[in-house]
């Protein structure tokens, strides 16, 4: 017998998994039902073993799942994770909470929230925040929530992980089967919301809001070139990065192609999936840089299309911007300068797989601005990068 396989599901499909083996999405017991929006895919490899662990982005196995059934049964429970403390079966709940109003929050309480919160006695806020949720990041959501809770007389925070599944009306009935589920027979209250424009916040509940999107000019951003080798990108960037230095007014990280394969990517080779994985381990740093607010300024060719936008999800995820500069400059100008020579070498067969000669460049349609540097000088197709950037409110370089 071969041993079980294991398989980490996608952060909703992990998300879904709670709310199974907790019961919450009674009558939904199990992945996969018809026409429901409960599902797992596992990758074809394991699609048709008779069981495969269910395990989280640690490798910690949480379930069994039984793919022929969707069945899951669970292992453990997530242990980390802020605010796990505060995710309680609904079974929990009932023991623990039984008598009061259920009320499902997806947003930030406002002033007038509290003042309809307070009016129903004692309370359970249900902090809804599922992968796929829009408003707020899942942690300032329950910070708010919990902020909010202490303003009222008897408030008890719970928190559901709730996934939104790209169906407005499914995810809506899931909803509200999970909250008749937490609430059993105890009376659920639907805030009654209000006006987009005149809502008004607590003062610390506003804070939390601020720093959970904060302006585009604070927020970390990654600046991605690509194209082919030659066609200007490591000049580009490099010119942009010493406005950056001149200006002084943040920190940067190059991640500049020639430079990443000498340390970070040191012995990968040029096939696709290599080159997928120097884009991938570039695409993890950036995004790491952005988390933290900063700069990070990438210059690999980054041929295929799904690589890059790979890293915009990861960038995206992070919470930081991504702005791709698409240097088109095409191949026979970049022939014509073949400033390293590796062109003659590609064309005498002395470099398999050379980008433009025998390896393809996937051209981006997604990019934030494209710039072709034939016949200018850096300078003038450094100022479309600039402008474009400076139009995103992310970065202005204009006066730099
Ligand atoms: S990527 O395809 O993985 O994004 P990357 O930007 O890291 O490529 O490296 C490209 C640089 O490696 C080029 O600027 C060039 O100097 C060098 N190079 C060596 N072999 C190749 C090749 N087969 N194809 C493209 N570039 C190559």
């Amino acid at each position: 017998m071969s041993q079980t396989p294991q398989h980490c599901p996608t952060p909703r499909e992990l998300d879904d998994l709670e709310l199974l083996t907790t019961g919450a999405y009674a009558p939904v017991t199990a992945f996969n039902e018809p026409g429901s929006v409960v599902t797992l895919t596992l990758p074809t490899g394991i699609a048709d073993a008779a069981t495969v662990e269910l395990v989280d982005p640690e490798g910690l196995p949480l379930a069994t799942y039984t793919p022929a059934t969707g069945a899951v049964e669970a292992l453990t429970h997530a242990q980390f994770g802020p605010f796990r403390r505060l995710h309680l079966t609904p079974a929990q709940v009932r023991e623990q909470y039984a008598g009061r109003t259920v009320v499902p929050v997806t947003g930030p309480l406002s002033v007038a929230d509290l003042d309809e919160l307070a009016a129903l006695g004692p309370v359970l806020l249900l902090a809804l925040t599922g992968t796929g949720t829009p408003e707020l990041s899942r942690v300032a959501l329950v910070r708010a929530t919990l902020l909010a809770a202490a303003e009222l007389d008897d408030a008890a925070v719970v928190v559901v992980p709730l996934a939104a599944h790209d169906d407005a009306d499914a995810d809506h009935a899931l909803g509200v089967a999970v909250v008749a589920t937490y609430a059993g027979d105890d009376a659920v209250h639907a805030l009654s919301g209000a006006d987009a424009d005149e809502v008004e916040y607590p003062e610390n509940v506003a804070a939390v809001i601020d720093a959970d999107q904060p302006a585009p000019a604070d927020q970390g951003l990654v600046i991605f070139f690509t194209g082919l080798s030659g066609s200007g990108k490591s000049t580009l960037a490099q010119a942009l990065m010493d406005k950056v230095l001149e200006q002084g007014l943040r920190t940067l990280t190059s991640l500049d192609g020639d430079v990443v394969r000498r340390n970070l990517s040191k012995g990968l080779s040029f096939s696709k999936e290599d080159r997928e994985t120097n884009i991938r381990r570039i695409g993890w740093v950036a995004a790491e840089i952005s988390r933290h607010g900063g700069l990070a300024v990438c210059s690999p060719i980054a041929p295929f299309d799904a690589t890059r936008k790979e890293v915009r999800a990861m960038v995206d995820e992070a919470g930081g911007a991504f702005f791709l500069v698409h240097v088109a400059t095409p191949v026979e100008e970049c022939e014509r300068r073949d400033r390293k020579g590796l062109y003659a070498k590609a064309r005498a067969g002395e470099i398999p797989e050379f980008t433009g000669i025998s390896s393809p460049y996937e051209t981006p349609e997604d990019f934030s601005v494209r710039v072709d540097t034939t016949g200018r000088t850096i300078e003038d197709a450094l100022g479309d990068v600039i402008d474009a950037l400076a139009a995103t409110g992310h970065l202005d370089l204009r006066e730099a």
